[in-house]
Parts: structure tokens; C-alpha cells; sequence
């Protein structure tokens, strides 16, 4: 084991137990210490799920990359896991950066990008990025002595050698696949797809999509796979410009919708849909269940926008994994049934009329799981306020006449101006939405009508702030179940 290795698993062991565990999510995953960025080979090895994710662990801002490495039976409770992978070969030495995993008989195979330092003839520095495989146990990896395996060389012409990164791979019929994103002559991103026999010769196979500058600048973290009779191609394109309500994050996520050819390795795409509306939310990656489900985790953290409070240890959490679902054409997302085992002490009403401003009895708290219905065609705005106290509160807004849901953080607890609201577009269902919220201490993701759209944010509100009050302006119906999540 390299000495770069040793010390930050040393210096992980000692520093994680200094994090006061009240400050954690309950049953969202959060880093042991220091920053975490995207996920990484999240997948089964084993019997159970592994997550590795972009560690620095001495600060809680990036830094050199490491994975960072976790396990799970059942997506609630993680184990944490030494760290995987160090910066510490000359190919990777400015970063092991993000990448997938696969079970491959008894090895667990990783491949991520290197980056790699290099001088031009003008003294001036300049990186590039490589993929490179390690094979391991589950808890120990060694990286390959071929690395990088595949190199620019493989590109398409025009295609950076300097944006080429976040490989994402599969096997098929015997054959290793990868999908990479890469900025193309254009300037904007695409995703390049490989094969290989043995994991170390690769081939190039096909562009399998283009930004072409119409879905932002340079695309990352590319994943691609089979969902019902569609293809999905997912990529997170940094840069691009909203439309209406839709892509408002600088940096999105989005399902590309197509069919695949598989012998002529051809993707067209038909459809294009934002994966997340709230504030929080990027570098999305999904894997397959031993079930069959298709499983998707996401950082829960924006780059243009990054908030987490600077007297922590620690810097981010996941989003809690979500089964994607093709419904109508559109992919629907709600959270992995798991959950409902650590639904503890249900309360529920129905058919609540609201009206002035109401805290119904035992509907409180931070860690919760919470169905809403809302009906009634008299009224124009409904409002809950959640994390809330004299002082602070979080909204959500649906507007029933315009069919608009807004999510507004503006009061919960910033000491400097953020962006705080977004809104969605709501699909009226004969005066009806429903809403599916799981709020964990410093998060809030919504999932409107079955899991159409979703919005994840992160609110720092003290924890002290527990109350839930409903609002409307004319009568609404209210029917709501709310579950403490104890795990
Ligand atoms: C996405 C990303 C990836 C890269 C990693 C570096 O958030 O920029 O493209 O591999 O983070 O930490």
C-alpha cells in the first residue's frame, strides 16, 4: 500500500470519530470527514451495495482526489470503508477522479479517471486525463500496471485530452462497455463509448451523443443503460441555460431519452428530461439492483452554489437512493422501498380543511418521511412551512391556478444571501397534488405526483426548528401520513 494511501486512511480513522453525531443525517449518507463530491461505483459487489465517492479528507474543500468507500445491505444504514483509492501514481497523481464499479466473479473492478500532470515545451503545465482500471476484494484494490487503459489516443478526432473523464462501465455478453464524457471540437460535451475483452486493449465504439452546444458546454459523469424499451443516456452538462422553469441549475442533470442499436453501437435520442429542480442536486450515477431495480444516487450539493457550514468536519451527503421508473414516457423517481422498515410512529389525518395558518398534533419533527394529498378547487395558494420556529421556516408553494410549485429556503437560517426558490410546473391532476417529502435535518427532497418531477435542496436550519404548518388562501383538503425515520 502506497504511503499516500496508509496516511489518508490513518488520518480518516482517527478524525471521523471528532464529528458530533447529532449533527449527521439520519438516513441520508454523509462523508466520514472532509469534502466529498460525486458518487462512484455505486453497484453491487457480493450481496451488497458499495458507494465510493470524490474524497479529499484533510479539508472540508476539494482537493487532490481520493474515493472515498461505503457499504450497505439496504441503502439506509452504510458501513463506512477504508478509502479506496489515493492519488499516488504518476498517471493519477493530480487526482483520482470520478469513475464506476462492476462485479466481475469474485473481483470488483474499478475504473476512474487519472489525471495526470504534463510539461509542455514552454515549461507551461497542463493536465491530462486518462481512464485507468484497479481490481480489488471489496475493501483493497490494486491498480493496474497497464494504466492508463484508455488514453486520448482512442478519441475521436478534435476530442480534449484534457475533458475526458467520468467513465462509466458495464458488461455484456462477455464484453467490457464504457461510456466516458469528452468535450468535442465544438467546444461542448459529448459521450464516447469503448469496448474491450479483457480490460486492458480498448476500442473505440461510438459517439454515442453531442451537446453540440445545445445542452451546455462540457458534459460529466455519463451512465447509460436499458429501462423498459428505452435507452437512457444520463449526463451532467455544466453550463447551460434555463428554459421557462426548466434547467435552472448551472450545472444539471439530465435523462437523454432514446433507442440504442446495440450492433452498430448507435443512440438516437427522442427526448430530454431534467432529472432534479431543486437547488442541490448533481453528477448523478445509477446501477442495477441483484433485483432487478435501477438505482439512482446523487451529490446533494451544487457547484455554483455550495453551501455547508464551515465549523463541520464534514462537507456533503447523497441524495437518498431513488428507483427510476419509465412511465408515459416520462422516468419517475421515489425513493427505494427500504425506507418504509424505518418508518416508525405514523400519525395521519384526512381530509383536513385548512384554511388560516394550523399545526396538526404529532406532525412535526426533522427526520421524517411524509405523504401529502391536497384537493379542493377553491383555493389559489397552499402552503406548508417545514424546519420551522418563530425565527425560521422553509416553504413550499403550490399554486394551484397556475399549477406552479415553488420551494422557498429564503428564511431558513442564511446569514448571506443564497439563492434560495425554484419552481416547477405541476401536471394538475382534477385539483389534486400529492407530495411525497423526506426531510432529513439539513435536506428536503420533494417528490411531486408519484415521483413525475423531484426537488432536492439542502436547508441548514438550526435542528431546534421542528414545526410543520399548513396554510391556504380558500379551502383546501389536506390528507397526510407522516412517519419519524429511526434507523
Ligand atoms: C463532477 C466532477 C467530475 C470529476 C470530479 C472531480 O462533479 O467535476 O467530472 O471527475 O467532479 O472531483
Amino acid at each position: 500500500m502506497s504511503e499516500l494511501l496508509k496516511k489518508a486512511r490513518e488520518y480518516e480513522k482517527e478524525m471521523k470519530e471528532r464529528v458530533r453525531t447529532a449533527e449527521r443525517p439520519v438516513f441520508h449518507f454523509s462523508n466520514p470527514i472532509g469534502w466529498m463530491n460525486d458518487p462512484n461505483g455505486f453497484s453491487e459487489y457480493q450481496g451488497e451495495h458499495h458507494l465510493f465517492y470524490q474524497y479529499y479528507p484533510y479539508d472540508i474543500h476539494w482537493g487532490p482526489m481520493h474515493w472515498g468507500h461505503a457499504k450497505s445491505k439496504d441503502f439506509v444504514r452504510w458501513e463506512y470503508l477504508e478509502v479506496a483509492l489515493a492519488p499516488d501514481e504518476k498517471y493519477d497523481g493530480q487526482g483520482v477522479f470520478s469513475g464506476s464499479a462492476l462485479e466481475d466473479g469474485e473481483k470488483q473492478v474499478l475504473i476512474y479517471t487519472g489525471v495526470e500532470e504534463k510539461t509542455a515545451e514552454n515549461g507551461e503545465k497542463y493536465a491530462v486525463q486518462n481512464q485507468c482500471i484497479a481490481v480489488g476484494n471489496g475493501t483493497d484494490y490494486e491498480k493496474s500496471v497497464c494504466n492508463p487503459v484508455i488514453t486520448g489516443d482512442l478519441l475521436p478526432e478534435g476530442g480534449s485530452r484534457t475533458d475526458f473523464r467520468d467513465p462509466k462501465i458495464w458488461k455484456e455478453d462477455g464484453r467490457y462497455f464504457t461510456v466516458a464524457a469528452n468535450r468535442s471540437a465544438d467546444g461542448s460535451g459529448q459521450a464516447v463509448l469503448f469496448y474491450s475483452d479483457d480490460l486492458e486493449k480498448w476500442s473505440f465504439g461510438s459517439v454515442l451523443d453531442q451537446s453540440e452546444n445545445q445542452v451546455g458546454e462540457m458534459w460529466e459523469c455519463p451512465d447509460f443503460f436499458a429501462l423498459n424499451d428505452a435507452h437512457v443516456l444520463v449526463v451532467s452538462p455544466i453550463g447551460m441555460y434555463a428554459e421557462g422553469l426548466e434547467f435552472h441549475n448551472g450545472n444539471n442533470v439530465v435523462f437523454l431519452i432514446g433507442k440504442y442499436e446495440k450492433e452498430t453501437m448507435h443512440f438516437t435520442r427522442t427526448g430530454i428530461q431534467n432529472m432534479d429542480y431543486g437547488l442541490d442536486f448533481y453528477a448523478a450515477q445509477t446501477m442495477q439492483t441483484n433485483d432487478g431495480r435501477r438505482v439512482m444516487i446523487a451529490w446533494m450539493q451544487s457547484w455554483d452554489n455550495p453551501m455547508y457550514p464551515e465549523d463541520f468536519l464534514w462537507s456533503a451527503m447523497m441524495t437518498f437512493p431513488r428507483e427510476l421508473k419509465l412511465r408515459e414516457g416520462r422516468i419517475c423517481q421515489m425513493p427505494v422501498r427500504e425506507l418504509e422498515n424505518y418508518r416508525k410512529s405514523e400519525v395521519s389525518y384526512k381530509d383536513v380543511c385548512i384554511e388560516k395558518p394550523v399545526e396538526l398534533e404529532g406532525i412535526r419533527g426533522r427526520a421524517v418521511d411524509m405523504t401529502l394529498t391536497v384537493r379542493g378547487s377553491e383555493y389559489r395558494k397552499f402552503r406548508m412551512r417545514a424546519a420551522s420556529d418563530e425565527k425560521f421556516y422553509t416553504e413550499i408553494i403550490y399554486d394551484r391556478e397556475d399549477g406552479v410549485l415553488t420551494f422557498d429556503r429564503t428564511h431558513s437560517g442564511h446569514r448571506k444571501d443564497t439563492i434560495s426558490t425554484r419552481s416547477i410546473t405541476v401536471d394538475q391532476k382534477k385539483d389534486l397534488l400529492k407530495l411525497r417529502i423526506l426531510m432529513d435535518l439539513y435536506s428536503i427532497e420533494i417528490f411531486v405526483n408519484d415521483g413525475e418531477k423531484v426537488m432536492t435542496s439542502l436547508i441548514y436550519t438550526p435542528a431546534q426548528a421542528q414545526g410543520i404548518v399548513f396554510e391556504s388562501n380558500g379551502k383546501a383538503y389536506l390528507d397526510v401520513v407522516k412517519y419519524d425515520i429511526e434507523v
